[in-house]
């Protein structure tokens, strides 16, 4: 199994970034968008690995929210993404998620945390090539749980599914 730990959106707040999918494919923005349901946030990056990871899963133990703010792009990844404001519990959060990994020997992908909703994969920019700009929807979200993503081939591109949650499996 591919794995990875996210956050998942709540319904308010996969909504607005659907909405701002809908606003960068109206600007002219083409390329691989990913289906709202498979939105996420990236907390630390596993990949092919057997164990079950629940476990390692930090609790939430002060809720914090999450607000969403403005989109980026990474030109070497090609990706498109929204970014949230940043926020210091969400760091310590991606870094409780690496210790957990770390004390159980499993290896992730060690990049820097750079907390974003991938919107579009390989995207093709209108225009000149610059962002289109495009109003964010307001939205914002509290974060109480880490999930478990496993990631799979889809039909249409990589499907990613929530397979575990701190707290317990699904
Ligand atoms: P991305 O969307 O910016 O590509 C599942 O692939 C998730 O894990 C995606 O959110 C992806 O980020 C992230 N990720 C982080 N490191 C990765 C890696 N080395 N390979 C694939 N995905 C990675």
């Amino acid at each position: 199994m591919r794995l990875f730990v996210a956050l998942e959106p709540s319904p308010d707040f996969r909504r607005a970034l659907a909405e701002l999918q809908a606003r960068l494919r109206q600007a002219g923005t083409g390329g691989r968008y990913l289906a709202p349901d498979s939105l996420h946030l990236t907390l630390a990056f596993v990949g092919e690995c057997a164990e079950d990871l629940t476990p390692l899963l930090p609790p939430v133990e002060a809720p914090f929210p999450l607000v969403l703010s403005g989109v980026g792009f990474f030109p070497r990844a090609r990706v498109l993404w929204a970014g949230v404001e940043p926020s210091a519990q969400l760091d310590q959060l991606a870094a409780l998620v690496r210790k957990n990994l770390d004390g159980a020997g499993l290896h992730y992908d060690p990049q820097a945390f750079n907390p974003h909703f991938t919107l579009i994969r390989k995207p093709v920019l209108p225009g000149g090539g610059a962002l289109p700009e495009v109003a964010v929807p307001s939205a914002s979200m509290t974060v109480s749980e880490v999930c478990l993503y496993r990631s799979d081939h889809g039909e249409d591109g990589m499907k990613y599914t929530v397979i575990g949650r701190s707290g317990g499996r699904v």
